[in-house]
């Protein structure tokens, strides 16, 4: 297994390119089982978990081509017919977002049999609503022994469907089944993530009718036949704001590019209240800090556009240096505040009661060797390390690897001391 060793203390300076967002990529790739004709995706992200999924259609029948051209990273999904319907435990276990292939399968062959997705480090992560959607669109769903078995042999139908409270997946998921059912489907407590407004921009170039997506009511005329288009990611938030905390945390100034500043707008507001400085350019944001002791603030997680959970990690470390007492209140999931005794190992001062942590800043972190949990609560660790006296080694990296790409190329690039320490074979966890 691979480690990541940083030694900390020196300033950042140039510029980190933001890729395209994972999470809307992943449902991209789903998206192409849609159709019979080639969906062709511009600035993919080249990461683990896009390659792990990548893996997963072509069973089912989709032939990648991946490309690097003067457009930039570029993947070719075509699924001329779909070969299998059946998604192993093995493949969907991997990786949570597997699941969402069954919306897709259904819609397009009437049967389906995709492993339930199980626990993961952050919680139950039911996916309920999930089932109870595709139930609402007219698949019949069975459960025996790990697998939803579904069937909709005469296709889906357009649904009313309310959603109890917001979930990115359940809503991604029912408008992937709902663009080929028959008539009217509204999503009524749609989630309002960017990701989703992507997805939607991408079904309406293949032909589909949706609107709304971004707001909490999505409408969907189905229709019968969707065709192949070009759709370029959207760049992904999350990898922006980390570099964005990371560069407020190391010091220096650190110009993020080939982005969209508005879709971190929650974080921006967070680090300016904390004297981070915060210049917004129409492709993406400077930040930069001279030595002054950033100032301790506040957050909650939310729903889009409230602070995202998936920067709860990497903001709480940059808390673990500021002046006063922070706290950070996670309200999305369960147990996700696994990165704390990790940032204590490295001398953070936090203590965590439910759903809240208290973070008493202190005044210096020390190198350490720290394991990492999960994608974000992993590079929360690199965030620390880089203003830790000394050098910390982060073990487990390959949950880094899922959604982080060139982690250490772009941050050495600014001048950081990373490193890759190459280890044996990767566990498939
Ligand atoms: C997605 C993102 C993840 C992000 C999260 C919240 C991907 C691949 N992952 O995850 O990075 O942290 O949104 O922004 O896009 N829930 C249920 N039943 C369901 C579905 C969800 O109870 O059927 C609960 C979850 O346990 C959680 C909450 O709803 O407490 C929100 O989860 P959801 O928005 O669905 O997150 P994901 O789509 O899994």
């Amino acid at each position: 297994m691979d480690q990541i060793a940083i030694i900390g203390g020196t300033a950042l300076h140039g510029n980190i390119p933001i890729g395209g967002a994972k999470n809307s990529a992943i449902k991209l790739m789903a998206a192409g089982l849609l159709t019979d004709e080639p969906l062709i995706l511009t600035n993919m992200p080249r990461l683990r978990d896009t390659r792990f999924l990548g893996a997963l259609l072509q069973r089912l029948g989709t032939r990648i081509t991946e490309s690097d051209g003067a457009s930039g990273p570029q993947t070719v999904l075509h699924t001329p017919e779909i070969t299998s319907a059946y998604a192993s435990y093995d493949l969907v276990r991997q990786m949570r977002a597997s699941f969402n292939v069954l919306g897709p399968l259904i819609a397009r062959t009437g049967h389906a049999k995709v492993s339930l997705p199980g626990g993961c480090a952050i919680g139950a992560r039911p996916v309920d609503l999930h089932l109870s959607s595709l139930h609402a669109l007219g698949a019949h769903i069975d459960l025996h022994e790990g697998y939803v078995y579904a069937q909709a042999p005469r296709g889906l139908k357009g649904a009313r469907i309310k959603f109890p409270f917001s979930s990115v997946g359940a809503t991604e998921h029912a408008m992937l089944a709902a663009v080929l059912a028959r008539g009217d489907t509204e999503l009524i407590g749609a989630a309002c993530e960017p990701e989703l407004s992507d997805l939607a921009a991408c079904l309406n170039a293949m032909g589909a009718k949706v609107s709304g997506a971004g707001t909490s009511t999505i409408r969907i005329t189905g229709v019968t036949r969707l065709t192949g288009a070009t759709h370029a990611v959207i760049p992904d938030r999350i990898e922006m704001g980390t570099y964005a905390v990371a560069a407020a945390m190391a010091g220096g100034v650190v110009r993020l590019t080939n982005t969209r500043p508005d879709l971190i707008d929650a974080l921006l507001h967070k680090l300016d209240e904390a004297g981070v400085g915060v210049d917004r350019h129409p492709d993406g944001v400077t930040i930069s800090r001279n030595g002054a002791r950033l100032k301790a603030v506040e957050i909650e997680t939310d729903p889009y556009p409230g602070f995202p959970t998936d920067l709860q990690a990497q903001f709480m470390a940059l808390m673990t240096l500021a002046d006063g007492e922070s706290v950070v209140r996670e309200t999305i999931f369960e147990n996700r505040f696994m990165h704390v005794p990790e940032l204590s190992r490295l001398g953070a001062e936090i203590t965590v009661s439910g759903g809240e942590a208290r973070v008493c800043g202190v005044d210096r972190l020390e190198g350490a060797q720290v394991m990492a949990t999960d994608l974000r609560a992993s590079v929360s660790l690199v965030i620390a390390a880089l203003a830790a006296r000394g050098e910390t080694v982060v073990n487990r990296v390959y949950h880094l690897d899922r959604g982080f790409e060139r982690l250490e190329e772009k941050l050495s690039a600014c001048g950081a001391q990373v490193r890759r320490i190459k280890g044996s074979a990767e566990p498939d966890d």
